[in-house]
């Protein structure tokens, strides 16, 4: 059964690059999958993965292919010694002749910041170790866009382990590149594990999420809901694609946005985003970032124009609100630029950043349009797998950096420090470490 899967979805890739000969840039050929096995009895957990949920708790999901186990965890801060526990709910879900493990949720807490549990699912197999994030700034993001589970995924996974620590992972869509098949999503989960299950991995959706089709599956984004909740009822959200949260006691603010559902006017979405941004306090929170999967500003050949009717419904709202950063993916590949609004440089207005360059079995969006209109906005770009890290200093000052697959070792390819817009009028963003700062 496996090794059918794995030769429909071989098909399947190579139809895809085949199609990508059919545009007008060309991908590199296809990185094998890596398809990650369980190796271990039905009862115990696989494809843990952590999200925060709130100031001081923490949701931990997980798989089991027995739906008969408790959706229980126990946890403490010493290997083995559990003193406190939570209890969730599981659910399931069919998808044409595929019928889901149990997908467990448990939320544990109040946990205590910055600092690290060990905790067991399901009174079974292997004991997991977490940290919790900081209270206060600093605080280090590592942000990854289209995964996708190939050899470049387990390259820039590597990569990410190795770069140094960091206390959350964002991710601005495409996730397991599934695409319908769904073990491709048990796969997936597997694969991730090992850092998904230590930090906590916020997540919204990408096109490859949706996963409709004729006449076997008309509700999109399945698959998605069910094994990747995210905390959107506790940030007024109504669905599950788009939410908010705080990192750092509130010195930063969230906001997950989503590309494929309503943003328009009179759309819940909008609605919710309104009321959310109006929420914050920039005196209290003085970084505000936002992901979203269809960039906004792109200059690379692939997707021209698909994030701009997101653009012109949202992007009034995302400037108003002083937004400082805006991450993308669905581009295969690293592009930053300045900061606009309304397609022209703005001080006022967030730093755009496509990091689509995860590694899925797409392969990278290799060409740039020289005479793009944005152009001259675009400050650095490359076709490489990659990550990147924000780090957010303080109140006023904060470091990003894009790392790529390339190097053997962990490489900063581009930096720029920024300053908050909530600290007053900006100093354009420059690229280069300031004298104080070495
Ligand atoms: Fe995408």
């Amino acid at each position: 059964m496996a090794s059918s899967w794995r030769l429909l979805v071989q098909g399947l890739t190579s139809l895809v690059f085949l199609c990508a000969h059919a545009d007008e840039y060309v991908r590199p050929p296809p990185s094998p999958l890596v398809l990650t096995a369980h190796g271990k009895p039905a009862s115990h957990p696989q494809q843990v993965h952590i999200s925060i949920v709130g100031e001081k708790n923490m949701r931990i999901s997980w798989v089991t292919d027995d739906r008969t186990r408790p959706s229980v965890v126990e946890y403490g801060t010493s290997p083995g010694k559990y003193t406190a526990s939570a209890t969730g709910d599981h659910t399931t879900y069919s998808y044409f002749l595929y019928k889901s493990g149990a997908i467990h949720h448990a939320t544990i807490g109040p946990l205590e910041p910055s600092t690290t549990y060990y905790y067991q699912c399901g009174k079974a197999g292997d004991e997991f170790t977490l940290r919790t994030p900081p209270a206060r700034l600093p605080v280090e993001f590592v942000v990854i866009g289209d995964l996708g589970q190939t050899g470049w995924t387990a390259s820039t996974l590597s990569h990410i382990a190795g770069g140094g620590d960091y206390d959350m992972l964002l991710l601005p869509g495409d996730l397991s590149y599934a695409d319908t098949q769904q073990p491709l999503w048990d796969t997936f989960g597997r694969l991730v594990q090992p850092l998904a299950s230590a930090r906590p991995w916020m997540v919204t959706e990408g096109n490859h999420e949706i996963e409709t089709l004729p006449v076997v599956e008309f509700a999109p984004f399945v698959a998605y809901n069910a094994r990747w909740r995210m905390p959107h009822e506790e940030s007024g959200s109504a669905s599950n694609l788009y939410y908010s949260f705080d990192a750092a006691g509130g010195a930063a603010h969230v906001v997950m946005l989503g590309s494929y559902a309503d943003f328009g006017e009179g759309s819940p979405q909008r609605a919710w985003l309104e009321r959310d941004l109006a929420g914050v306090d920039r005196r209290r929170t003085p970084w505000l970032l936002a992901l979203l999967h269809a960039p906004w500003d792109n200059t690379n050949q692939a997707h021209q124009g698909e994030g701009e009717r997101m653009r012109r419904a949202m992007e009034s709202l995302l400037y108003e609100a002083r937004v400082d950063v805006v991450f993308s993916g669905h581009v295969h590949a690293y592009e930053r630029f300045t900061r606009i609004y309304d397609n022209e440089a703005d001080s006022r207005g967030p730093m755009y950043i496509t990091i689509g360059d995860g590694g899925n079995r797409e392969g990278l969006a290799l060409k740039f349009i020289k005479g793009h209109k944005s152009a001259h906005l675009s400050e650095f770009r490359e076709a490489s797998f990659g990550h990147g890290r924000l780090r957010i200093v303080n109140e006023t000052t904060a470091v990003w950096t894009w790392h790529r697959n390339d190097d053997q070792f962990a490489t900063v390819r581009d930096e720029v420090w920024l300053h908050s817009l909530a600290a007053g009028e900006p100093a354009a963003a420059a690229g280069g470490r300031p004298v104080d700062e070495l």
